[in-house]
């Protein structure tokens, strides 16, 4: 199913080798409710090992989102810290902050996020438009293009790219989502829920996608699932419990 010209990555010469691409050191997080403080999270600590995939489980409300919205820099959490990559993201200003959410991350949410307004082509190179002041030496407009096509192709829609996000089905604006999540190369793919819109068969493939471009491009990986069949393809899975770390398990 995927295209098998896409290229590998090049990783910019000056990315030092880490073994460590996730560091999550007692992150806190509370939220104020009228006259009540909410603890979101409870001292979460962990490490994911470049290359890692991991599920993040749990009920509803555990915290699942929050965590992985702190992981992102999308939040700040209210003590403790993150490192991605070997830096420290936490308490950064935006403007720093934006540049290195650019150069490391991809996101998958469940809703898929697309600008209505742009088409599938103009969705995936818009990580690449936003960081053309920091995006690594090779990346060029053309460069960035070819890469868009390439990896719509990949994921099945070479003949939409020039379809509107309200042209196309639920998993085909997923598949445009995690085109886009891998434009930039990434070291580090997050994704919530990202089959939760989605029927089984649309779930499933979108699924496949996920996980044979994580393999290809070699990303570390954070998925948070409800589904327990998908956590099983993972090497690792962390379980929260109303803010706290209940399990870590790797697959022997
Ligand atoms: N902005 C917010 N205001 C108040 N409570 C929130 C907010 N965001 C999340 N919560 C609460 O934090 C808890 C964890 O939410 P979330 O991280 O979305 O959980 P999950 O993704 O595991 O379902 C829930 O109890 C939720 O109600
Ligand atoms: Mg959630």
């Amino acid at each position: 199913m995927l295209d098998t010209t896409l290229p590998q990555p090049v990783r910019g010469s000056a990315r030092q080798p880490v073994a460590v691409m996730i560091q999550v050191t007692d992150l806190h997080k509370q939220l104020r409710s009228g006259t009540r403080t909410l603890s979101i999270l409870k001292g979460i600590t962990f490490s994911v090992p470049a290359g890692e995939f991991l599920a993040i489980m749990g009920s509803s409300g555990s915290g699942k989102s929050t965590l992985l919205g702190l992981l992102a820099g999308l939040d700040t959490p209210t003590s403790g810290d993150v490192h991605l990559n070997g830096q420290a993201i936490s308490y950064l200003a935006e403007d720093k902050l934006a540049g290195i959410r650019g150069r490391t991350l991809g996101f998958v949410f469940q809703s898929y996020q697309l600008i209505p307004t742009l088409t599938a082509l103009e969705n995936v190179l818009l990580p690449h438009e936003l960081n053309a002041d920091t995006k690594s030496p090779g990346g060029s407009q053309a460069e960035g293009l070819a890469r868009a096509r390439q990896l719509l192709s990949a994921v099945g829609l070479a003949d939409r790219t020039d379809h509107y996000p309200v042209q196309l089905s639920g998993g085909e604006q997923q598949r445009v989502a995690l085109a886009r999540a891998f434009v930039l190369q990434p070291p580090i793919v997050l994704a919530d829920e990202p089959t939760g819109n989605l029927d089984s068969a649309n779930g499933q493939a979108v699924l496949d996608l996920l996980l044979d471009l994580n393999r290809r491009e070699g990303t570390t990986l954070v998925l948070v699932t409800h589904d327990p069949a998908v956590a099983a393809l993972a090497h690792r899975r962390i379980t929260l419990k109303d803010g706290q770390i209940l399990s870590d398990e790797r697959s022997s």
